[in-house]
């Protein structure tokens, strides 16, 4: 690969602390040089930001098995599109991702489509069904480091002590998708004032908080590493925070509609905005930006979740949960986050990349953005408006909760170890 220099960018590296308009070099892969003069092909990157690549801890590519609903080829070619540069695949596929076997898969469909590093997450019990433990030791010697029985809950104390105990083995994260599911039986939505008047049947904040709590504990006996994933409530912000100030090895990540949406958004009973969990109060709203803003909820993560129109827009009561997000996160979070003051762009990025590439130890992501690191990088320009079009998307489906929403912020480039992966608005 021949040099490329991008051009006048403002650097923002939440990893090294640099925030500056700089000339950055790229060459066989990797950072050859930031602030020096131009090499080989000149990129103009003049009120671009050039920021590490983002890093999603929650995406659901529903291959293998639904692929009507997005494939590893689509859903990687919507996370180039948002910027992103290595995503989490969720373990609730068809088979579930609870033996080695689908890791494989995954990851060779990964690399065939190049889009974006795939990282699997593996089930904790097979088949999600919370009974048995999963194939935790044959999916860690493939590289497996985090394991999530995602969109359902891990029932029993026990089994998720025991998956807690195991994890440690090789320093692996639990992310238990918190849900007391005794108390969400046939909910709806966030049980309150909206959904009373809906007629939807409540879905309480206690199944999570009871859940979060639980999970905590079990965590901090056994000094093994928790991670909590879609936090919606304010509950929940109290206890990660108390947990933390405890020294318990636990990480957060709360996603872009937890952070921009809430309830109000069902009355019209459009079942875009069915989710799990569900759209929360204006109050949690307030308390999850401000847990990210301190840095008690570490990443923003999509929960990036396809489904097939057919089944989506069904009736409220038969849809199933879940919105897109990987292309609108990095534009949600700056019109909404940023612009309104709640974070600054360093912490922005940092929530967006290089916190989450810390959490899971995802070597090679997250910056920094020094000579000899790779050159896995987004370069976006923060001043251009867009219209969020479902028909645009890059995701084979088209369930975003933004659609018609005016956002700032969009992506030009991303390049995964020096190769664009997106280019002028193009997936290459
Ligand atoms: O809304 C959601 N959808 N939440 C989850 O936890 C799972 C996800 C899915 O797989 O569709």
């Amino acid at each position: 690969m021949t040099a490329r220099t991008f051009t006048g960018a403002r650097v923002v590296d939440p990893a090294s602390g640099t925030d500056k308009v700089a000339n950055v070099t790229v060459e066989g892969g990797v950072v050859t040089e930031v602030g020096g003069a131009v090499h080989g092909e000149r990129v103009d990157a003049d009120g671009l930001v050039l920021a590490p690549g983002l890093v999603d801890l929650h995406t659901h590519l529903r291959e293998p098995g639904r692929d009507d609903a997005e494939t590893v080829a689509s859903g990687t070619a919507a996370a180039a599109a948002g910027g992103f540069t290595a995503v989490c695949a969720m373990a609730n596929t068809d088979p579930v991702c609870d033996h080695a076997g689908v890791v494989e898969q995954v990851l060779r469909l990964a690399r065939d489509a190049g889009h974006a590093d795939v990282f699997p997450v593996g089930a904790v019990t097979k088949g999600l069904a919370g009974d048995d433990l999963a194939e935790i030791g044959a999916m860690a010697a493939v590289g497996v480091r985090c394991f999530s029985d995602d969109g359902h809950p891990v029932r029993s104390a026990r089994v998720m002590r025991r998956a807690l105990a195991y994890a440690r083995t090789w320093d692996a994260v639990i992310a238990n998708h918190a849900e007391e599911a005794s108390l969400t039986e046939d909910a709806q939505l966030n049980e309150g004032e909206v959904a009373g008047l809906l007629g939807l049947a409540g879905w309480p904040r206690e199944a999570e908080e009871v859940m979060v709590a639980r999970d905590l504990i079990l965590a901090a006996g056994l000094g093994a590493r928790l991670h909590v994933p879609h936090v919606s409530t304010r509950g929940t912000v109290d206890l990660v925070r108390a947990a933390k100030a405890r020294g318990v090895r636990v990480t957060a990540e709360v996603t872009p509609h937890h952070l921009s949406l809430t309830d109000e958004a069902a009355t019209g009973y459009d079942p875009v905005f069915k989710v799990n969990p569900p759209l929360r109060t204006a109050d949690d709203v307030a308390a999850v930006r401000a847990g990210l803003a301190d840095g008690t909820i570490d990443a923003v993560a999509t929960d990036h979740a396809p489904h097939a129109p057919e089944q989506k827009e069904q009736e409220w009561g038969q849809a199933p949960c879940g919105m897109l997000g990987l292309e609108t996160a990095l534009a949600v979070t700056l019109t909404d986050l940023v612009d309104t003051g709640t974070v600054g762009l360093a912490r922005a990025l940092d929530a967006l990349s290089t916190a989450p590439a810390r959490s899971r130890d995802l070597a090679g992501h997250g910056g920094p953005i020094v000579a000899g690191a790779p050159a896995t990088l987004v370069l976006f320009d923060p001043a251009a408006t867009w219209t969020v079009d479902p028909a645009a998307s890059r995701s084979r489906s088209r369930n975003t909760p933004f659609a018609g929403r005016r956002l700032r912020g969009r992506v030009v480039h991303t390049l995964l170890r020096g190769r664009f992966t997106f280019r002028d608005g193009q997936v290459v």
